[in-house]
């Protein structure tokens, strides 16, 4: 990485009408995180400050799809007149800026940090402009990178507007170009508009930096780092690339994935060393398992921390704010939602814990449920330390059972219970002698 600072402006002002969605194409999320979020993340892990976004006037989803990637401007395109056009959208940015300028498309999630670096690279062996470019399986559609005897880059020429000896260039433009900025607004100024589509293409830099004699430069990726979302297929394939990425960092880290294909990530789950995850476990975003954590298949979990050496699953569901302590047990069809399960408790079948606090060691049975919700209001429920609540029993907060206490089998508790007590809410049981016999017999006539 260079020690000059650069600005990176993220192109997002596409319509993304083959998405057929409400929402700009761009908030589209991959592995969790809108498009263009993974696009912010990429410069920052790049070592970018501030981002420049050029957007269409859906701004405010935009700024909402960005919230949490630190500062960010906004450069607001009403009308899409081309590439270069939306780059100068955001010239208060580029005048104020001594460094390195980026291009980049908010459409394309699938960039590495080292690729932009490279690219910046190439741009400190004193050339104006670096274009980043590749070799598609098919190049139709794409600019070709139009190169001369020597290998120096004269122009880029979009597809439209090539002739049949260009479209057989197999070099494409990916898009992504880096400028410096003294000579990048004098060359977008010249850019004009007489081309196949009537639009200011950026692509039309590189002629102009020939032209004035400015050095470019060429970097190459692979194809898949550049692989643009246009439509629903194409972000189900993207977010194939970023799962198989995912499982292949989570593993390299030291978790045994049973069937890594059958497994889903985040864009942030992190997993501790020997934590084995089995098939079918889905990681929604904000999920944090920790050392020897062993999650067993079908499991569902989204903003939810697993303390190490604890086992979830299988078909455990954590929902967000679900806090699992060290070695506590979650079992089948157990359900947890804002709660904290603390060191060794167990939770192992068909039970809910939602606004709770259970206390370490203690035992939650069965179909035991925690009522929180009235209606209209979530209470909390405190289940001490070495607690043991029996199974099918209802607890409706708010309500505390103190340390140590025993709830009976399908107890409904409606108030506090004091440490080591036993509560126990049950009718008397009645045990009529022959009655079944005689049931059977009048039936059987
Ligand atoms: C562009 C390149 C082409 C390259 C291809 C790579 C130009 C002229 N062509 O073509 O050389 O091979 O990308 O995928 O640059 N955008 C705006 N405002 C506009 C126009 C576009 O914000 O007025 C944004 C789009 O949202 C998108 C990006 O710029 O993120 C590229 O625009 P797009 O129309 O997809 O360009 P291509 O025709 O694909
Ligand atoms: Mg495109």
């Amino acid at each position: 990485m260079t020690a000059r600072s650069w600005l990176p402006i993220i192109l997002a002002a596409g319509l993304g009408t083959r998405m057929q969605s409400a929402l700009p194409k761009v908030v589209h999320a991959v592995a969790g995180r809108p498009m263009v979020a993974h696009a912010a993340a990429v410069a920052r892990a790049a070592g970018a400050g501030r981002l420049a976004i050029v957007t269409g006037p859906e701004v405010d989803v935009l700024r909402d799809a960005l919230r949490d990637n630190g500062p960010v401007d906004f450069f607001v395109q009403t009308e899409r007149m081309g590439t270069a056009h939306a780059v100068l959208t955001a010239r208060p940015a580029i005048a104020g800026f001594t460094g390195d300028v980026v291009v980049l498309y908010g459409d394309t999630p699938l960039l590495r940090p080292e690729t932009l670096s490279k690219l910046r690279a190439a741009l400190n062996e004193g050339v104006g402009l670096a274009v980043l470019g590749f070799e598609p399986a098919d190049p139709s559609g794409y600019g070709r990178l139009i190169r001369d005897a020597t290998g120096a880059l004269t122009a880029i020429r979009e597809d439209r507007d090539a002739s049949a000896a260009e479209r057989a260039i197999r070099l494409a433009n990916s898009g992504v170009m880096a400028f410096r900025s003294e000579v990048m607004l004098p060359i977008l100024d010249q850019i004009g508009n007489g081309n196949a589509k009537g639009e200011y293409y950026l692509t039309d830099a590189v002629a102009i930096a020939r032209a004035s004699g400015i050095g470019i430069a060429v970097q190459t990726c692979p194809e898949e780092e550049v692989l643009g979302v246009n439509d629903r297929s194409q972000l189900a394939a993207a977010e194939g690339v970023m799962q198989r990425r995912l499982r292949q960092a989570a593993m390299a880290a030291g978790a045994t994935l049973i069937a890594p294909d059958s497994v889903t990530f985040s864009h942030d789950t992190r997993l501790g060393r020997d934590v084995i995850v089995e098939p079918n476990v889905y990681f929604g975003v904000g999920v944090t398992v920790e050392d020897n954590v062993h999650i067993k298949a079908n499991s569902y979990m989204e903003h939810a921390r697993i303390r190490k050496g604890a086992i979830v699953g299988p078909f455990a569901r954590l929902r967000p704010g679900a806090d699992i302590g060290p070695d506590a047990r979650i079992g089948n069809f157990v359900e947890i939602k804002q709660a904290t399960i603390e060191a060794g408790s167990k939770v192992n079948h068909l039970a809910y814990v939602g606004d709770a606090r259970v206390g370490a060691r203690s035992n939650i049975g069965a179909g035991a449920i925690v009522c929180n919700y009235d209606g209209f209001q979530k209470h909390f429920t405190e289940i001490g330390p070495d607690t043991f609540i029996g199974s099918n029993s209802a607890l409706v907060a708010p309500v505390k059972i103190g340390e140590g206490a025993y709830i009976g089998t399908g107890s409904v508790v409606t108030r506090d219970i004091e440490p080591d007590a036993l509560a126990l809410e049950r009718s008397e049981l009645r045990e009529v002698p022959g009655w079944a016999a005689r049931f059977r017999a009048r039936h059987r006539k």
